[in-house]
Order: C-alpha cells, then structure tokens, then sequence
C-alpha cells in the first residue's frame, strides 16, 4: 500500500509502474497539428506561417491524410512527393515532423506490412484461427498483437521507414483498439486470441493493454534504430506503466467551454495516475472556437506539457493568426513565454522521470489537509515554483484565485499576496494570471539562449530554493543537476549554488541589493557554469 503526500505516493508508483520517459526538449516547444494538412505545400505554408510572424514552432504534426489511403507506413506520393526533403528544410529551420501512427493495417495482400505481417503471424486472429478483420480509416483492417513480443520487435522495426521519411516523433492513435461498430463495443470481439506475453488469453485481458504495448513496441523500435536519440512518442490509449515509454493527450475534447476546463482535469489527473506528459487538443478537435476560447485555451496549454494545436478535417483552422490581430498578439506572447520557460520544463521533465511527480499538480500538492485547497480544480501548480490560473469561462477579466500558504508575487506585477487565502487578480486578454513562490527559482532562457534565473525573493528571514536540470536536449548524456538555496536576511538576497552530481562546481555568491523602483536587479554576481546569469524578482525590498 501506498500512503503519505502526494509527493511520496507518486515516488512510490513510480518506483512500481516505471520512471517516466523523458521527452526530447524540442518536444517541451509548442506544436501544431491537423488532420487535413491536404499536401506539402499546405504543410510548408503553414510553417512558413509560424515562421514569418516569428512564433517559435518547435514540430508539425502529419495526420492519417498523408499516408496512402490511410494506410499506415505509407505516403502519398502525389500530395507528398518529397517528404524528406520536406522535412530535411524544416528541420534546418528549427522545426520537426511528428508522424501518426495507427495499429490498424490495411487487409490487402501485396500491400508490404499486411504481407509481412501475414508472414510474421503478427495479427490478432480468432479461436478458430482466423483473423479477425475490423473496419478503421483505410477499411477493413487487421491489428497487430502487441501482447506477443515478436510482434512488438517486427512492429518495433517499421517505424525505420517513419525516419527515412523524415520524422522525429510519433503519435499513436486508436489503440483502444478502435473498430467502427454500428452497435455494440467500437473496438474488438472479447473472443479474440492474444497472446499476452505467452499466458495467452482473449481480448478482454488484452484491451487495456492493448495502447500500452504498442507504445512499447514504438519505444523499444525507436531505441534500437536511433539509439543516439530519446524517442518522443505520445499515444491515444495506454494503461499504468505507459510513461516509460511517453506521454498522451486529450484525444477528441469537444470544443466548448466545458471542453477547456475538462482539459486542465484531464492533465492533473493523468499527472496523479502516474503520467506526467499529456495536453489537450489546443481550441478543441471539433469545430469553430471563438476568439476569445480559443486564446484561454492556448494560454492555458502553454503551461503544459504537450503544448499543441490540433482539429479535425471538418473544424476550423487553429493558426493563431487565422482568430485576428488581438488573438495572435497575445498567443505570440504565451509562445515567447513558453520558450523562456523552456530550461524550467526541462528541469521538470527530470524531476517527473526521477521521482514521480508531474508537472502540473493540484494546487493542495504540499497541503492535502486543506479542504479549501483541495476543492480547488481550476488551476494548478507547474513544478514547485508557478501557480497557473488558467481563464475557464467567458467574458471573465479577472478571477479568483486560492493561494497555498506562503507568498505569492503575481509574476505580471511583482505584486506579493500571502497565503493561505484567495485573490482576485487581474486576466486581461493578454494574459492568465500566473504567480511565483517567494523563495523559489526558476530556470529560463535569456534572449541569447543562455540559461537564466529567475529568483523569487524569500520573504524577510526566510529561506527558499529550486533545481536546475539541464541536458544536451536530444541524447543519453548525463545530466547536469544544479541546486539553489536562497536566503532573505537584512535586505539582502543571497543565492547558494551547490552542485550534486554533473561536475557542477559549487559556488557560493551575493546578489546586491535593489535600489527600489521597477525593473528586475542588474545582478550579474551569479554565474551559472552555462554562463547565463541570474536576476532578483521583484526588486527586494518594494513590495
Ligand atoms: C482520431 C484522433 C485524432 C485524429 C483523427 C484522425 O480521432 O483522436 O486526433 O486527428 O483520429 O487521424
């Protein structure tokens, strides 16, 4: 049994279903997707889009639209006549290519994975034998059994066509697994045959797993074929366990109101259920959102992890640009933010593989006692330094928002608010309210690119802190793990740079005082081993 904080469960599951496999940094960027990007001109455009208003895209996404009739690891060669190369300019600019990938395979001989797969014995078949057919996007299909090991390496080795063509990253979809029904469970018949690992048994132990080994599938091919590189995989269905081998996201959220605020649920409680990765459909997969939702939702998922735009063929654009002048201008802004957050998802990545906890957790993370806390569902803490409260609702410009005990600095203002209590804070349409905790730290990108901090003063006599984690974004090399401990005494901050493990040289080092008035302290007196530097927020002393 499991029992204690929330810190401590979520330690222990960890330690139980597996460590949560860290992304790529390029996968902690903003991203964009649809189904229907109708040909690669429509995908360049739509880079070119980003790129020419200058909105940092960190990766595309390529829907089922682009394969050969939907069938999966093939390409349409008339609308994509050169994926490679595509994705070879993208790339030079900064953006990567994500791949969908579904399980279902087109029951077509002389098409190469059905064939191979027929060779391999790999599809689910019947307790006569048979296999079992269902009805997906290409139409009639057979499904891979992921549950046999075999079929997990010869899966695992199709995803060598997926980086020939180009791709960094993959999206597993309807792994439930999906088939269309028009009565009775979409998905397959109980009686069929898996081959769970060797126990062998039917469908009705291999369906919740069924998402879960695929991903593994995925993951370990990934592995085996580039193994210089982390594999970003996220997936549509997955049990516990599945982090190790990525994230998720919402799937199909309707576009609405209710849709925006289901999205926030659904990511702290995947965080809760062991998963740290996970965003919404950015705007909804259905439909027109309006202006004003479309930019609420776009700031609250620049706040996390799967930070992505997506829709379905028959629903409106998600461009920013595509919702006016206002929209883009502060949808650019919660990009740039993203970005200047960027080393601080990185840091957050590490801590969620080594021990367990998410990203976004409920705003009663260290105080589960507090009832007040705990009925609290429309904001969140990111890591241990930012409480994000999202806007949920229409019209709103401003909103309440509850306070965990301690100081809080409304990031906008510098502001300070003590807790435990509530709030009410401006949200402009140019912003959601997003506040600090005194005495924490946080790792940012400076203009150069260079690691920053961001140093929340402690409240007088005080002591507070924070963890930067950095790697080489891609790869397998060690990481470099850099503590702080800050100190507010006698009208000054101090900043304590201790190294714990990486070769961190440890250093001590003093931050001058502020002299009052706006602006952030010219604080160059800690120097990170990067070489960025560190700056006191607000000015000690004013608020
Ligand atoms: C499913 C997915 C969605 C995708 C669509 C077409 O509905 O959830 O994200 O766009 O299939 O592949």
């Amino acid at each position: 049994m499991l029992v204690g904080t929330p810190a401590r469960v979520l330690h222990g599951w960890a330690a139980l279903t597996g460590a949560a496999a860290l992304p790529p940094s390029w996968a902690l960027g903003y991203q964009h997707a649809r189904w229907g990007f109708g040909s690669e001109r429509e995908v360049r455009r739509v880079a070119e889009g980003y790129l020419e208003r200058g909105l940092p895209l960190s990766a595309l996404h390529l829907d089922i639209d682009h394969y050969r009739g939907h069938r999966v690891f093939t390409v349409d060669r008339e609308r994509f006549p050169d994926l490679p190369g595509m994705a070879a300019d993208l790339r030079e600019r900064g953006v990567r290519l994500v791949s969908i990938v579904d399980p279902a395979v087109k029951a077509e001989p002389g098409l190469a994975v059905y064939d191979e797969g027929v060779a391999e014995d790999a599809f689910v078949k019947d307790a006569r034998g048979r296999l079992v057919r269902g009805e997906v996007w290409p139409g009639e299909a057979v499904f891979p059994d992921f549950t046999d090991p075999g079929v997990r390496r010869w899966w695992g080795g199709l995803y060598q066509e997926r980086l020939a063509q180009g791709f960094a990253g993959f999206w597993h979809d309807m792994n439930e697994p999906v088939s269309f029904a028009a009565f009775g469970d979409p998905t397959l018949p109980r009686s069929s045959r898996h081959a769970l690992e060797g126990r062998s048994g039917d469908h009705r132990e291999a369906h919740n797993v069924y998402g879960l080994t695929m991903a593994r599938a995925g993951y370990e091919g990934l592995r085996a074929l580039r193994p210089d590189e982390r594999p970003f995989l996220f997936s549509r269905s997955g049990w516990a366990g599945m982090q190790r081998y990525g994230g998720t996201w919402s799937g199909d959220v309707a576009t609405g109101w209710p849709g925006l605020r289901a999205s926030l649920a659904l990511v702290l409680g995947l965080g809760l259920c062991g998963v740290p990765y996970s965003g919404p459909d950015i705007g909804g997969f259905t439909g027109f959102p309006s202006p004003e939702l479309f930019l609420r939702w776009f700031q609250l998922g620049a706040y996390l992890p799967l930070f992505r735009t997506h829709a379905a063929m028959t629903a409106g654009r998600r461009e920013p640009w595509e919702f006016g002048a206002e929209v883009l201008e502060h949808a650019g802004a919660a990009m740039r933010e993203r970005t200047r957050l960027l080393p601080y998802f990185v840091t957050l990545a590490h801590l969620a593989q080594r021990t367990g906890a998410p990203y976004v957790r409920p705003v009663w993370w260290r105080s589960p006692e507090d009832r007040a806390l705990r009925d609290c569902e429309d904001e969140f803490l990111l890591g241990d330094a930012l409480l994000v409260a999202p806007v949920l609702e229409a019209g709103a410009d401003r909103r309440a928002v509850r306070l965990p005990r301690g100081r809080w600095y409304d990031t906008a203002t510098g502001q300070a608010h003590e807790g435990p209590g509530q709030v009410l804070l401006d949200a402009p349409p140019s912003r959601i309210p997003v506040l600090a905790r005194a005495g924490s730290v946080v790792p940012v990108a400076g203009e150069d690119g260079r690691v920053e901090l961001d140093v929340w003063a402690p409240a007088a006599g005080r002591t507070g802190g924070g963890v930067l984690i950095t790697d080489a974004g891609a790869g397998w090399g060690r990481p470099e793990v850099v503590r702080f401990t800050t100190r507010a005494r006698g009208g000054v901050v101090t900043v304590e740079q201790g190294g714990a493990g990486g070769g961190v040289p440890g250093a001590d080092a003093r931050l001058s005082r502020g002299r009052g008035g706006g602006g952030p302290l010219p604080c160059g007196a800690v120097r990170l081993v990067s070489g960025g530097s560190c700056r006191v927020l607000p000015p000690y002393g004013v608020s």
